[in-house]
C-alpha cells in the first residue's frame, strides 16, 4: 500500500454467538494489519473487554495454529452494559488510552448495532466481519460460521434418521436460528426432512398433522422434520405437544442447541473469514469507518452497518418449494 493508511493501530474484537471461522478471521486481521505495518491489538471478551480494559497486542505469531479451531481465542459476550451511554463512554475512554484509531468487529446483528452507536457517539471507525452461525445479515452472500453449523446440524440428523429408521419413529429435531430459518432451511433439505419450519414461512399444524397421516398411509415408517428454534410454533417441544394433542402422533424430539456453534471451521468458512478479514483491515486502512465486508456472488461489497440488520435477508423462495417437492 503506498498511500498512509487511515489508521495507525487497530482493535479486533468477537462478539456475540461465537461461530466457527472466527479465528480464521482474527487470524486474516492480525496477519493483514502487520502487512500493512498497522498495529494491532486483541480485545478479549467483545464489548465486556472493551468496557474492562483487556486488551492487548497481537504479534504476527499470536495467531499461528488458530486457522484450523472452533470457537474464538479472543473470547466473546454478549454485554448488556454496553447499551448504555456510560458503558460505551468506558470503552470509548479505553480504545483511546491504548491508542486504539479503528476496529475490527468479528459478529452479528447485535454487535454491529452497538459499533454504530460507538461511531456515532464517539467517532470511532469500525468495519464488521459477518460472524454468526444463523446467516441473517444483509449484504453478504454467507456468514462466517453458517456452513459449519449446517453440517453439524446435517450430521446429527444423518444419525438420527438412522436411529428412527430403525425403529420407525418419528424425529422433531430443533435447529438454532432465532429469527431466520437458514440453518434450518438449508439443513433440512439436505437432511431430507419431510417438514421444515422456519420462521419466515406459516405453520399450520392441522396441515402438517394431515399430511404426516397421508405420508404413514402411503407406507411411511419413519419421519423427520426440522423445526427453526424462532418458528411461530415455538421449537420441537411445542410442536411436538401439538401435533400429539391434535393427531395423535408421537414424535422423539431433539434439540441440537450449542454444539451447532462448535467444531472445527469448513473450508467455505475458513476461506470467507480469510478473506473478509484482510478486506476489513483494508477498508479501514482506506478510510471506511461503518461498514461491513461481504462477499455477494464471489465479489467483496461494502454494505452501511445499519442496512445489514434493519434490511431483511430473504430466504430463497425456490428453496422452500424445492423442500415441499422433494419431501413427499
Ligand atoms: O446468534 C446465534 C445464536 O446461536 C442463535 O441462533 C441462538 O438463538 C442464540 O445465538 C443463542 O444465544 P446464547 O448462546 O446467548 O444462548
Amino acid at each position: 500500500m503506498s498511500e498512509t493508511p487511515a489508521v495507525r493501530r487497530i482493535g479486533v474484537y468477537t462478539s456475540g454467538g461465537d461461530a466457527p471461522g472466527m479465528n480464521a478471521a482474527v487470524r486474516a486481521v492480525v496477519r493483514t494489519a502487520w502487512h500493512l505495518e498497522i498495529g494491532v491489538h486483541g480485545i478479549h471478551r467483545g464489548y465486556a473487554g472493551m468496557m474492562a480494559g483487556t486488551i492487548e497486542p497481537m504479534g504476527r505469531r499470536s495467531v499461528s495454529n488458530i486457522i484450523q479451531q472452533g470457537g474464538t481465542i479472543l473470547k466473546t459476550s454478549r454485554a448488556p452494559e454496553f447499551h448504555t451511554a456510560e458503558g460505551r463512554r468506558k470503552a470509548a475512554d479505553n480504545l483511546r488510552a491504548h491508542g486504539i484509531d479503528g476496529l475490527v468487529c468479528i459478529g452479528g446483528d447485535g454487535s454491529f448495532r452497538g459499533a454504530l452507536d460507538l461511531i456515532n457517539e464517539h467517532g470511532v471507525p469500525v468495519v464488521g466481519v459477518p460472524g454468526t452461525i444463523d446467516n441473517d445479515l444483509y449484504g453478504t452472500d454467507l456468514t462466517i460460521g453458517y456452513d459449519t453449523a449446517v453440517n453439524t446440524a446435517l450430521d446429527a440428523i444423518d444419525k438420527l434418521r438412522d436411529t428412527g429408521q430403525s425403529h420407525d419413529r418419528m424425529f422433531i429435531i430443533e435447529v438454532m436460528g432465532r429469527h431466520a430459518g437458514f440453518i434450518g432451511l438449508a439443513s433440512g433439505i439436505g437432511g431430507g426432512a419431510e417438514e421444515i419450519l422456519i420462521p419466515e414461512t406459516r405453520t399450520d399444524v392441522e396441515a402438517i398433522a394431515k399430511r404426516i397421516h397421508q405420508r404413514t398411509a402411503a407406507g411411511k415408517t419413519s419421519l423427520i422434520m426440522v423445526v427453526a428454534e424462532g418458528d411461530e410454533i415455538g421449537g420441537a417441544i411445542a410442536l411436538g405437544e401439538r401435533l400429539k394433542e391434535s393427531a395423535g402422533i408421537d414424535f422423539r424430539v431433539s434439540i441440537l442447541g450449542h454444539m451447532q456453534r462448535g467444531g472445527r471451521p469448513m473450508a467455505i468458512d475458513r476461506l470467507l473469514a480469510s478473506r473478509l478479514g484482510y478486506e476489513a483491515v483494508n477498508a479501514l486502512a482506506a478510510g471506511a469507518f461503518n461498514v461491513m465486508v461481504g462477499e455477494v456472488n464471489g465479489e467483496i461489497v461494502h454494505t452501511s452497518l445499519e442496512d445489514t440488520f434493519t434490511r431483511k435477508k430473504p430466504i430463497n423462495p425456490a428453496l422452500v418449494e424445492l423442500a415441499e417437492i422433494l419431501a413427499q
